[in-house]
């Protein structure tokens, strides 16, 4: 299974190659592979930021405990969840839902009302969790996609999410920086690339339950 073979074959890169950028034609296919992640309702509550500007990732790195590859890869993407879920957001994903589908709008009414009402039960604390807790899939895209691209890429938490909130005017669009994620292409000078794979044995993770 190819799959399997790429998922050995990528490693969370720590220094990259700055030489090298990733083609708009493989940048189209990873958005692609992010817009087709599955989320709660389908709602897709984040948005995600592709940064290439190198004087912009240079603050953004201050702001990164100046991991390298802020700066050295080709581009950075930051993954934005709602932390202000409105009403509205319902309304133009059944909008969507019904242009798309062509159906009547007032057919998803109940529908509609139901979601309205499981979000506004959920705390501030809550939905903060859930729709970052979306952004999370989308990433778990992008590194599969960029695997079979042989796209090398490095997930990261290890940012200062405040801070990257002031620099990128997050907070006045209701957003908030969950998760990021640097892609290009590792540089020879790289020595996790040869780094073995430490995983849990399937015994040890998984556990069978009949019962
Ligand atoms: C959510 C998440 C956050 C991570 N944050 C960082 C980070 O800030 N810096 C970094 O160099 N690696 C980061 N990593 C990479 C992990 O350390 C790495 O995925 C893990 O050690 C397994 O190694 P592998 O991905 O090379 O197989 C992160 C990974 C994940 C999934």
């Amino acid at each position: 299974m190819n799959f399997i073979k790429n998922l050995e074959w990528r490693h969370a890169t720590k220094k990259f190659d700055s030489s090298k950028k990733v083609s708009s034609e493989n940048l189209e296919l990873i958005k692609k592979a992010i817009q087709l992640s599955p989320s709660s309702y389908g709602l897709q509550l984040y948005k995600v930021l592709i940064i290439e500007s190198k004087a912009l990732r240079e603050k953004l790195k201050a702001a990164s405990y100046g991991q390298s590859q802020i700066t050295e890869a080709s581009h950075l993407i930051v993954f934005c969840n709602y932390s202000v879920v409105t009403e509205k957001h319902i309304e133009e994903y059944f909008a969507l839902k019904s242009q798309i589908e062509k159906v009547d709008i007032l057919d998803y009414k109940g529908y509609s009302e139901f979601i309205k009402a499981d979000i506004n039960n959920k705390s501030q604390i809550e939905k903060d969790k859930w729709t970052s807790n979306q952004t999370y899939l989308a990433l778990g895209n992008l590194l599969n996609a960029c695997a079979e691209l042989k796209i090398d890429a490095c997930p990261m938490e290890g940012f200062d999410a405040k801070e990257y909130n002031k620099i990128l005017n997050l907070d006045e669009q209701g957003l908030n920086s969950a998760v990021i994620a640097t892609i290009g292409y590792r540089s020879a000078n790289d020595s996790t690339r040869y780094a073995k794979k430490v995983r849990k044995s399937t015994e040890s993770l998984f556990e069978l339950r009949n019962l």
